[in-house]
Order: C-alpha cells, then sequence, then structure tokens
C-alpha cells in the first residue's frame, strides 16, 4: 500500500494548497492512505472544527497535531467527537481526545496512527519513548495493525533520530513534525522502518517558518513584540513523505521526499508530480553527475543552488534511491 504523509499545514495559504492538491494527489499518485497534521492550520495556531472537517473532505484520513493541539479552545470540546484527529499521546492523563487510533486504508488495510511529542526543547510530557512502546506493544505490526505510522513532534534532530531507531522494525514509518523545514533523510532504516527526521510544512517558504518574516525578526533583534504572528500568505508548498509498504511485512519499501509548489487556483497541479512505478534517484543524481563533470567553483555554486531549488520548489517527485 501507498500511504502519504504531509507536514504541518500553516494557516490559509497551507490548507489552500492542501484543499486544492490532496485529491488530486490522491487520485495520481493511489494512495490508499493519508495523514496531515493540522496543529498550525488556524491562523498559524491550531486547528478549529470546520478546519478540521475541511481537511478530511479534501482526503485526510487522519489530521495530527501537536504542541498547538488546543491552541483554539474549542479543540478541548469537540476533539472529543472526531475519532479522526489525534493529539499526542503523552499528554497528561485526563487531557481531551486521545493520540492513536487504528484505521481502514481504502486498500482494506488497518493502521495505526499515532503521535507523540519530544521533551527537549519542548514542555515536559511523558516520556515519549514508553508511550510509544506502549501503543505498539499493544497493537503489534502484523497482529494488531497492518502498517504502523508515527508522527513524532518534536525540535531535537537527536530525539527524532532516537525514536526511528528505537521503533526501527516494529512501525512502518516515524515522521518528524514541527520545525516546518523538510529534511534531507528520508531512508530506510536497517529493520525496515521508513524514516525522515522532519516532512517539513505545507506552508508559505518565503516566511519564517510559515511565518510573515517581520514579527519574528522584530522579537528576535528587540524582545519587544510590536504585533502578532500572522501567517504569511504566498502560494504554498506541499511538504511530506509518501511510503511504500510492503502488504506481506507491513514494512516501508520504498519512499519518497515530497516537496511541491502548488501554483495558484487556477493551474490546478498542471506540473502536479509523475509518479515512477520503478522508483530509482533520477532528480539528485542526475544533478550530482552534472556537479562532478563542471568543478569550477562558480559552476558548483550555479548547480547548489540549482539543486536547492529543486529540492525545495520542485515540481518532480524527489526519489531517494532504495536502501
Ligand atoms: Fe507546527
Ligand atoms: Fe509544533
Amino acid at each position: 500500500m501507498r500511504l502519504l504523509f504531509l507536514g504541518d499545514v500553516v494557516g490559509r495559504s497551507g490548507r489552500k494548497a492542501v484543499v486544492d492538491g490532496l485529491p488530486r494527489l490522491i487520485e495520481r499518485w493511489k494512495l490508499d492512505f493519508v495523514v496531515v497534521n493540522g496543529e498550525n492550520s488556524a491562523g498559524g495556531f491550531g486547528i478549529t472544527e470546520s478546519i478540521f472537517q475541511e481537511l478530511v473532505d479534501a482526503g485526510a484520513d487522519v489530521v495530527t497535531l501537536g504542541n498547538h493541539a488546543f491552541d483554539q479552545r474549542e479543540t478541548l470540546v469537540y476533539i472529543e467527537r472526531h475519532d479522526r484527529l489525534l493529539r499526542p499521546v503523552n499528554y497528561p492523563k485526563g487531557t481531551p481526545g486521545k493520540g492513536a487510533g487504528v484505521f481502514r486504508a481504502r486498500n482494506g488495510a488497518d493502521v495505526l496512527v499515532t503521535q507523540a511529542m519530544g521533551r527537549v526543547f519542548m514542555p515536559e510530557l511523558d516520556c515519549p519513548f514508553r508511550a510509544l512502546e506502549a501503543e505498539v506493544t499493544a497493537c503489534p505490526l502484523g497482529s494488531g495493525a497492518d502498517v504502523i505510522l508515527v508522527d513524532f513532534h518534536a525540535e531535537a534532530t537527536s530525539e527524532k533520530q532516537a525514536v526511528g531507531v528505537f521503533l526501527d522494525g516494529r512501525v512502518s514509518c516515524v515522521v518528524g513534525t514541527h520545525t516546518h523545514v523538510p529534511t534531507a533523510d528520508d531512508r530506510v532504516l536497517k529493520g525496515g522502518t521508513a524514516y525522515m527526521t522532519d516532512a517539513g510544512m505545507c506552508g508559505d517558504y518565503e516566511s519564517i517558518v510559515g511565518m510573515d518574516a517581520e514579527e519574528p525578526v522584530n522579537r528576535f533583534l528587540t524582545r519587544i513584540p510590536r504585533g502578532r504572528f500572522e501567517p504569511a500568505s504566498r502560494p504554498a508548498t506541499l511538504s511530506g513523505l509518501a511510503v511504500d509498504i510492503d502488504d506481506a511485512t507491513g514494512l516501508a519499501a520504498a519512499r519518497w521526499r515530497q516537496t511541491s509548489r502548488y501554483s495558484g487556483l487556477n493551474e490546478t497541479w498542471k506540473k502536479a508530480p509523475r509518479v515512477d512505478p520503478t522508483p530509482v534517484g533520477p532528480a539528485v543524481i542526475g544533478l550530482e553527475r552534472r556537479y562532478s563533470r563542471r568543478p569550477d567553483s562558480r559552476a558548483r555554486r550555479a548547480t547548489c543552488a540549482s539543486r536547492r531549488m529543486r529540492l525545495v520548489f520542485s515540481d518532480d517527485l524527489m526519489i531517494a534511491p532504495q536502501r
């Protein structure tokens, strides 16, 4: 089966990209299951019930949250009505909502989705390792669920990598969220778990982590708030991770880091990513080859710049070599 995880949706711009783009992605990529992190979808802070519904209507099977889970006070109440909305599982006992659930994918597979929040440079919560261990033990890969996806919402790369290694071979995929910047380390770990430190965001990348740059820069400079943080409003880039799961084992067969520029309402994914049924590494490897043929420093700078553009704004499907 093929699943897609989309990183934190930020504000109206991110929502629009998901609502307009996801139905088409589901069709073109033949996606069986989609998880979207929605913790910043309401003006950058939390999620309302109507926005949650919007994401589900666009094709999200599950929406995960994070440290902004309850920024919109209404979430404390309506989260109880929606099984498909998950907050971190390691919140204190008694917190409204839940942090894990098993959901039926379009191909009939049972998918356990769970989210935990890290503790390094984050609020102190229960141990995320033990909380995730409990979920995976209660519903193991193979007997309890056909596929297990873990959204690990954390700041520190080391903590995210540690969760990946800790769960390697026991879950299908560990994908990081929260930093809003996609990392270039998507891979399949030794035990067969697909891993990426951070999926990035679905939002306007000409920003500071999705927010208009002016106020964040002002606060770093002066430490005095001059206004509110407002989500940046130019067209968003969808960013996330797609994974092919081996139906026999529930482990990863291949994965793609996906960052694709959303190009406006009327252009509805004219240049949408292509699906290559036999994943090898054309985009990145092609650029590396060009790089080695042109070793002078000017060409090297230009190639590096174009490579960066491809990584962030490519309309191609970014495909990395298999392990
Ligand atoms: Fe976020
Ligand atoms: Fe976050």
